[in-house]
């Protein structure tokens, strides 16, 4: 058996058995990560290069270094307004160090004054992404530090493609009961199948508070997601950030787009070789799985911490904004180059990253408005 297919059945196995000890159904959710953190094996545990062209799928990091510039340019323009002369950046969900060489990289180009004024500090629990990233940033030695769990921060924490990324519940509505179950998944001959599970008391709190009239029309088996486990993440930022912003880049939706006509199936989606795979349930570990961030519930489980919103707005209004900074301000940016302004509008167009992608700017102790962050609406 070739090595890939020895992974892939090793991650089968253990899920055969942990359904085998559940008396036969497990929550979808630890099915997600067993196919994505299942040490040594998971999706993401095993192959640095499935993010990327090359890959399963492609990032804003994918699309070339200007992404990281000008999360750079933006990030120091917040450290000069709040007159602050040494920052902490702490980044999650670093995948093999790619962004940050980027921004480390535009600093010592452009702001080599920063270089050692720049605490940047990865937080990455598993040892193997560490290795990856720690090979990537071999030119920052001595500029980066690792961690598994936040730090406190005064500064800026932030993601690209994080929250999406961690394991998701999926939430399905009985229309005869007219009661929310919880997708779990079972055996079904060699491989894999939906059944409906109750849902446990814990978790009807993230249970959507849904007027009669709606509850009324919401065909059976109606469903969507939510992360607990992001929220958790969230919340746990949130409060170890004491000063300064909390940023995530990712595709989502608010609360009440996840409960529109067209998506009674929910967003949950799997990639393989930049396609969707057909079922999300085969062969686990082969494919990324993913579904919209749940931008809403992040907002509260921030404010509930103490930080104030500055902002949701889409990719594209954001790095517009701070790319018109890079033309109107004296501040050293560097040439819009050709790869730049290609890079630029594969980034912001609305057809590829610059719609569904959004980005949710959180803050304390912070005077930034939304329009600041390239929201007009704010
Ligand atoms: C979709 S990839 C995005 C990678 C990179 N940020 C980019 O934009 O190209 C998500 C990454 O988050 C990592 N990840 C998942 N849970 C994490 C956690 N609790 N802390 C840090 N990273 C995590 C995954 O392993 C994966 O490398």
């Amino acid at each position: 058996m070739n090595p890939e297919a020895a992974r892939l059945e090793r991650i089968g196995r253990l899920i055969r058995e942990e359904m085998d000890a559940a008396g036969g159904t497990i929550p979808f959710v630890r099915f997600m990560e067993a196919a994505l953190y299942t040490p040594g094996d998971g999706y993401y545990e095993h192959d640095a290069a499935r993010v990327g062209i090359r890959g399963d799928f492609y990032t804003s990091v994918s699309v070339g270094p200007l992404f990281g510039e000008l999360l750079a340019f933006q990030f120091l323009e917040w450290a000069e307004a709040a007159d602050e002369t040494t920052v902490q950046w702490v980044e999650a969900g670093a995948h093999d160090g790619r962004l940050a060489a980027d921004i480390l990289g535009w600093i010592g180009d452009h702001r080599p004054a920063w270089r050692h004024r720049i605490r940047y500090v990865i937080c990455e629990p598993s040892p193997v992404r560490r290795r990856w990233q720690e090979e990537r940033l071999a030119p920052f030695a001595g500029c980066v530090e690792w961690t598994d769990t936040l730090p406190e921060t005064r500064g800026v924490i932030f993601s690209n493609e994080l929250l999406d990324a961690f394991p998701l519940e999926r939430f399905g509505w009985d229309g005869e009961t007219r009661v929310w179950f919880r997708w779990g998944v079972g055996r079904s001959g060699p491989g894999f199948a939906w059944c409906r599970m109750p849902m446990p008391e814990e978790l009807c709190g993230f249970l959507p508070d849904l007027p009669t009239a709606l509850l009324d029309v919401l065909p059976d088996g109606f469903t969507w997601e939510c992360s607990p486990i992001a929220e958790r993440w969230w919340s746990a930022a949130a409060q170890a950030l004491r000063q300064g912003w909390l940023v995530s880049f990712d595709y989502g939706l608010t609360e009440m787009e996840f409960f529109t006509p067209g998506r009674t199936q929910g967003t949950l989606r799997g990639y393989r070789s930049h396609r969707h795979v057909e079922d999300v349930l085969a062969d686990p570990g082969a494919a990324d799985l993913t579904a919209n961030v749940n931008f809403t519930r992040l907002e509260w489980v921030g404010e509930a911490a103490g930080l104030t919103t500055t902002g949701l707005a889409e990719q594209r209004q954001f790095l517009t904004r701070v790319m018109s900074r890079t033309l109107t301000t004296e501040a050293d940016f560097g040439e819009w180059t050709q790869p730049r302004v290609r890079q630029f509008q594969t980034l912001t167009h609305p057809q590829h990253l610059g719609r569904s992608f959004r980005v949710l700017v959180q803050g304390r102790g912070v005077a930034t408005a939304s329009s600041d962050i390239g929201n007009p609406g704010g």
